[in-house]
């Protein structure tokens, strides 16, 4: 098999170290909940190799529900799942007190409602995606179509340079607005003022529900922060 280039190392790394993690509490009552991105997938690769041991899962997104059922692992709709016993995605950023920029791969809203659900919330990254403050990577938000300039314009009132995703529409059928130059000082503050914009969906900022660990690879090996 031709070998992986290092960063995908690791992010397969991670993504085994999550399953690891999570593998003896999985019973085939077990839903397990799955993000989206290139390090999602290897946590679906990794997953399918155990796939008799739990029952189904959850996707939070097309894609990624695709590349499940490619692999013969059972897909729920959320709606029909009583519990979600973790939820296991990437990022795109990640600061030292857990709170994320996510939606790079615009799967954002998804993703944020599995994580609401699941019990436990596990983020995996390579060490590329640590930092000392969330925001140099341009924040998601998923708008309503017909409010996307007066979301831009309330979002420029924050300080941001908001930028249309070109030629992308999210599974549930809306844009993407990708805000640069954002300070964000107060995740979880900020996470609240721009879900409370008339028209957004959601934003890219998981604070509010933020993952209990995150499992960092690096050349150097795991490292959980926790
Ligand atoms: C998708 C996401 C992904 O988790 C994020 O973009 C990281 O992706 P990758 O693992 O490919 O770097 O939030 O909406």
């Amino acid at each position: 098999m031709a070998q992986l280039p290092p960063r995908e190392r690791l992010k397969r790394d991670c993504a085994r170290a999550a399953l690891e993690r999570i593998r003896p509490a999985l019973d085939r009552q077990t839903t397990v909940g799955v993000g989206t991105g290139s390090t999602a997938n290897h946590f679906i690769d990794a997953l399918a190799e155990v796939k008799s041991s739990f029952g189904a899962t959850v996707a939070s997104s097309e894609d990624t529900a695709a590349r499940l059922r490619g692999h013969g692992i059972r897909v729920l709709d959320l709606g029909d799942a009583e519990r979600v016993a973790v939820y296991v995605d990437g990022a795109d950023e990640v600061a030292p007190d857990r709170s994320l920029i996510k939606g790079g791969g615009g799967a954002l809203t998804r993703e944020k409602i599995v994580a609401a659900k699941a019990e436990r919330f596990l983020c995996i990254v390579d060490d590329s995606k640590m930092v000392a403050r969330l925001g140099a990577f341009p924040l998601p938000v998923e708008v309503v179509p017909m409010a996307s300039r007066l979301v831009a314009e309330r979002l420029a009132g924050l300080g941001g340079t908001p930028r249309r995703r070109e030629g992308f529409v999210t599974d549930n059928g809306n844009p993407i607005l990708d805000i640069h130059d954002l300070v964000i000082d107060d995740a979880a503050g900020l996470e609240a003022t721009i879900n409370d914009i008339p028209g957004v969906v959601t934003n890219g900022i998981f604070a509010i529900r933020r993952p209990e660990a995150v499992i960092v690879a690096s050349p150097n090996g795991i490292e959980i922060v926790a």
